[in-house]
């Protein structure tokens, strides 16, 4: 019997290129290059399966083009926002994707952001390699203590729960939510978690607001000028979920006009690009998308894209399809 035949769109852990070919009919993307449209048209014409990447956009209009010789993709991420689910499932095609193998190293990520942005640790280092530290002095490059104070989580999926976790262990934080649907109280008893069922009312209550909600549509912008405004002015923003979350105009005006104190970006809205009023800013850490980036992690994100190919081409239901 032939082969299906596979194109991993980006360059992945060897272990997982090495593991795919074993059962596939492998192209893999070494160049490393994020594909355009064109090629990802194409692909869909000629693999019977993709492994495709953040960086890959299937929208309605791609995958309105149909019929295509592709019948499954296996996102290689957790999000998958850059995937119109509705349009694949029209077009005949199973979409999975790796939650839960990235969820400690994305809640590490958060934690480093929040301890950089309340110790002013960028602007420290930055300060530093300029050669323009003259040494100690007592009131120099102050920060804030975490200890005791609210960690406000917007959603609360796995790698909020994580986050809240590791940060009630290593800060001694207290945890407040909000998420669309409350979790149960045995859920919220074991992270001492407080409810809020509104938005504005988490953010007025909280020192840190981490954001954990998916990207897309209806989470765009919901830290916009006004919910920014909600914020205490001591406060710290965190997102290591989607740069659309956040409206990055107004989160730059919100820092340097003292709204908000300090905020910790792992991801951003027209990726690569950072909005160039942040990188102005000396109170915001920027970190390149570095969410589940290390070996492990991304191993274990690899395998998982396998175990849903695997299980797709064994003709059962893939452990993480999502359309
Ligand atoms: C991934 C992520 O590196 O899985 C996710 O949703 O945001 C990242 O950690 C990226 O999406 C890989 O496609």
């Amino acid at each position: 019997m032939q082969r299906p035949r596979l194109l991993i769109t980006r360059r992945l852990p060897e272990a997982v290129h090495e593991r795919l070919r074993n059962s596939y009919e492998v192209t893999a993307n070494f160049d490393d290059l994020p594909s355009d449209r064109e090629a990802l048209g194409r692909a869909l014409r000629e693999f019977d399966a993709l492994v495709p990447t953040i960086t890959d956009r299937f929208d309605a209009e791609l995958l309105n083009a149909a019929p295509f010789r592709t019948r499954v993709i296996a996102n290689f991420g957790a999000g998958i926002e850059h995937i119109d689910l509705e349009a694949a499932r029209r077009a005949n095609i199973v979409v999975t994707n790796t939650p839960g193998a990235l969820t400690e190293a994305t809640a590490e990520i958060a934690l480093l952001l929040m301890l950089m942005a309340a110790r002013r640790a960028g602007e420290g280092e930055r300060l530093l390699r300029a050669g323009l530290w003259r040494g100690w002095a007592p009131t120099q490059l102050l920060g804030q203590d975490l200890r005791g104070k609210t960690l406000g989580l917007i959603g609360f999926g796995r790698i909020a729960r994580e986050t809240a976790s590791r940060a009630r262990a290593l800060l001694d934080v207290r945890v407040a939510y909000h998420s669309r649907s409350r979790a149960s109280a045995e859920d919220e008893e074991a992270l001492g978690a407080t409810y809020h069922d509104s938005l504005a009312a988490l953010l007025a209550a909280s020192d840190i607001v981490s954001l954990h909600c998916p990207g897309g549509a209806a989470t765009r912008h919901l830290l916009n000028r006004q919910a920014l405004e909600c914020m205490k002015p001591s406060a710290i923003l965190i997102n290591t979920a989607r740069g659309s979350v956040v409206d990055e105009g107004a989160l730059a005006d919100a820092l340097s006009q003292g709204v908000i104190a300090a905020a910790g970006l792992d991801v951003y809205e027209e990726e690569p690009a950072v909005h160039p009023a942040l990188l102005k800013l000396e109170n915001v850490v920027l970190l390149p998308h570095l969410g589940s980036a290390t070996l492990q992690t991304r191993t274990a994100m690899g395998m998982r894209a396998a175990d849903n190919l695997d299980a797709f081409f064994s003709g059962n239901t893939p452990p993480n399809r999502v359309a």
